[in-house]
């Protein structure tokens, strides 16, 4: 099988349409094969609706969030206020900007002289894992002060203009929920606007080509997310995000529509491990393409990340379980320590 170092997945997944077997570097150690998919075990993350009413309090969404955040680290949102043609838009969008040719969408993200807007096939760095993983990914930061709109894709033409509207409007979503978590938990809720930490938000954009036997591959790694929180926008049809619950992996069955919202490692820490960060992986699909849209809500790099101080006066724990760090050493122990990278964060 020939290398495809030089490619991405897509493009030749295309050209060699379904005549292909999975090529050798792809094929899971058994460990990590899913093996048999979507057996249905019942359970199925929590599904909350944003809405207010006056059957539908403030306070029992409220509730409905911080519980399903405690005991799944998921839940996905529906009324939400986000607007479906924006939603549709941009995954529209990002379906063109996948199906382009390989050279177009190399260059149309090799803008930044830092790289922090890449496109990239399987992991960040595909000729060095061990297994690749049948993906390809478009990242760049998101921020407020839009400084990074020059070195975004300018491709489809309407890129810059509808991924624009649309991290503002998950922006204000992604606060509202943190907003709402925090009165939850007894932090006050200007907590996630001071301190630099929802100034560096970054989109990551997945794209997983059909595959052969996805009982052998998978299109992202167990995994806990670096982030304050992840908003994500899956496609409508096409079943892949699975979450760890139990020692028992299930299915994040999409609704058109709706938000998956997961708490991320950083709000674990600042919970003082009151919400879980939860594992979840992706695995592929036999006849569909999926596309999947992640806004991540993470800090700037000097921000420190901590339990929060309301916490422990206001709350029952007295105790700090986890260390203070600056995100920019939370990355790095993220990086080079992997799944173990939670030993390094306790007290
Ligand atoms: C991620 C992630 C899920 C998906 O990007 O961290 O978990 O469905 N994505 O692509
Ligand atoms: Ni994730």
């Amino acid at each position: 099988m020939e290398a495809m170092d030089d490619m991405l997945l897509a493009n030749w997944v295309n050209l060699h349409h379904s005549s292909i077997n999975v090529p050798s570097s792809y094929l899971q150690p058994p460990e990590t094969r899913p093996g048999t998919l979507f057996i249905s075990s019942g359970k199925t993350i929590p599904v909350v609706d944003l809405e207010e009413h006056h059957h539908h309090h403030h306070a029992d969404i409220i509730n409905q969030i911080l519980k399903a955040s405690e005991e799944y680290g998921f839940f996905q949102v529906i009324n939400h206020g986000v607007s479906r043609d924006l939603m549709d838009d941009v995954l529209n969008i990002f379906k063109e900007f996948h199906s382009m040719p390989s050279k177009e969408k190399l260059n149309e993200c090799s803008k930044d002289p830092n790289r922090s807007c890449k496109l990239y096939t399987s992991g960040e760095n595909h000729r060095r894992d061990a297994v690749h993983y049948w993906k390809d990914t478009l990242t760049h930061p998101c921020p407020p002060s839009r400084e990074y709109i020059k070195y975004w894709p300018n491709k489809p033409s309407n890129y810059r203009k509808v991924v624009g509207k649309y991290t503002e409007e998950v922006r204000k979503l992604g606060l509202k929920i943190l907003e709402m978590l925090c009165e939850g938990l007894g932090i006050r809720k200007e907590y996630f606007l001071s301190g630099g930490l929802s100034e560096n938000p970054s989109l990551v954009v997945h794209h997983y080509p059909p595959c052969p036997d996805p009982t052998l591959t998978l299109g992202l790694a167990k995994h806990r997310d670096p982030s304050i929180i992840t908003i994500l926008l899956q496609d409508k049809n096409v079943r892949g995000l699975q979450v760890l619950k139990d020692h028992e992996w299930f299915g994040v069955d999409p609704i058109p529509y709706a938000f998956v919202v997961n708490i991320g490692l950083l709000f674990q820490i600042i919970s003082n491990g009151r919400l879980i960060g939860a594992e979840h992986r992706v695995v592929t699909n036999l006849r569909n393409a999926r596309t999947s849209v992640a806004y991540f809500m993470n800090p700037s790099k000097e921000s420190i990340i901590e339990p929060a101080n309301d916490l422990l006066v206001n709350g029952t724990t007295q105790q700090t379980i986890y260390k203070s760090m600056s995100y920019e050493e939370f990355r790095t122990n993220f990086f080079h320590k992997g799944p173990k990278v939670e030993s390094e964060l306790h007290n």
